[in-house]
């Protein structure tokens, strides 16, 4: 069983920083981040909450699909940066876009999020049948957790939010998951610290990083290096499930990190970088939000057209990495 994606739509912060911006906060140049990363300007959130950009693209998406929202079944919210620890950005969105009738939750997978989360929504399609609709909402405001004195990572990120109704169909539809956590440490941002109250001494050793504050760390290298490897397998070991090759594929839309990282698993794959929808110039990497927003982007563009087979493939930390191939 495939997945129909009924509607799609997006949102963007007001603000963008330009690279030259960075200058305010750290030593940096334009010509250093455009050369290593491909970016230029990224939309940064600068009062919108996480789930207000994710409630205003999943109206889009339910406007474009041309539904009733009491007819969604479920809403996922794939987030690594939710306004609250409780409640969900789910159950937010969930009420602010009428869906008085779907059940709520998130799910965090990082920047393979919206991954994780469309094949979760094909999963709850395929096991029951009185869900009609799923709404799946990407939704990330990194920049709340982006240490902007350290110049490596600062630079790479942006904020956004994309949504997609789905249905279900009998179109070609193949995935993988996948998690490799020995690899945790490399990118990560603590959430709450033990309560002063209940502290107590031990030689427990944590092997996670100390962080200022909760903000995100990354060792950029290694990062890198896993994810030219995993953006390729995440393709092959989808594609080898179903029996189909590269050159079956119309549209590879990748995570948005570096496009140094694309253009090596574009390589690596053998597919020429015209295939590859690329948006990061003007959105930074926006986790989760990224490939919906590459999608979307691209079906308002005319660029990717119903009918033809795409291959959603991505990583981030966790580590984890994922691939889905669909007709759109
Ligand atoms: N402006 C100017 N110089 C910078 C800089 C910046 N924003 N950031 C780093 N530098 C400097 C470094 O300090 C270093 O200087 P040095 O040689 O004097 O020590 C030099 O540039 C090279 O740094 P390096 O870390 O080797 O650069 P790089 O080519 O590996 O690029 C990343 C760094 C972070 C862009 C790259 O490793 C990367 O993209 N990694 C993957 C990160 C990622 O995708 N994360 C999200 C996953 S979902």
């Amino acid at each position: 069983m495939g997945i129909n994606i009924l509607g799609m739509g997006k949102y963007l912060p007001e603000q963008k920083l330009k690279n030259d911006d960075f200058k305010k906060f750290i030593d940096t140049n334009d010509e250093w981040i455009r050369t290593r990363t491909g970016i230029t300007e990224r939309p940064m959130a600068g009062w919108e909450p996480t789930w207000y950009m994710g409630k205003q693209a999943a109206l889009a998406a339910i406007e474009n699909a041309g539904i009733d929202p009491k007819d969604i079944g479920l809403v996922i919210s794939c987030t690594a940066t939710s306004d609250f620890h409780t409640p969900s950005m789910a159950s937010v969105i969930q009420y602010e876009t009428g869906a008085v009738n779907a059940g709520a939750f998130d799910l965090n997978a990082a920047c393979t999020g919206f991954v994780y989360a469309l094949d979760t929504a094909r999963r709850f399609l395929e096991t029951d049948e009185s869900l009609k609709y799923v709404l799946v909402v990407a939704n990330e405001a990194l920049s709340r957790f982006l240490d902007f004195t350290d110049r490596s990572s600062c630079i790479l990120f942006g904020d956004g939010a994309a949504a997609a109704v789905v249905e279900r169909s009998s179109k070609l539809y193949s995935s993988v998951l996948g998690s490799d956590g020995s690899g945790a440490q490399l990118l990560c941002a603590r959430t709450l610290d033990v309560a002063p109250e209940v502290a107590v001494e031990s030689d427990f050793e944590d092997p996670f990083p100390k962080m200022p504050q909760h903000k995100l760390l990354q060792n950029g290298k290694e990062v890198y290096k896993f994810a030219t490897n995993a953006l390729p397998k995440s393709f092959e070991l989808a594609a080898e499930k179903i029996g189909i090759t590269k050159d079956d594929i119309d549209w590879f839309v990748p995570h948005q990190a570096n496009v140094r990282i694309i253009e090596t698993a574009a390589k690596k794959l053998g597919v020429p970088m015209d295939k590859f929808v690329i948006t990061l110039d003007h959105y930074g990497n926006t986790s989760s939000a990224s490939i919906p927003l590459a999608l979307c982007e691209a079906i308002e563009k005319g660029m990717v057209k119903k009918g033809q087979k795409l291959a959603l493939i991505g990583f981030g930390a966790g580590l984890t990495y994922g691939g889905i191939i669909l007709e759109y």
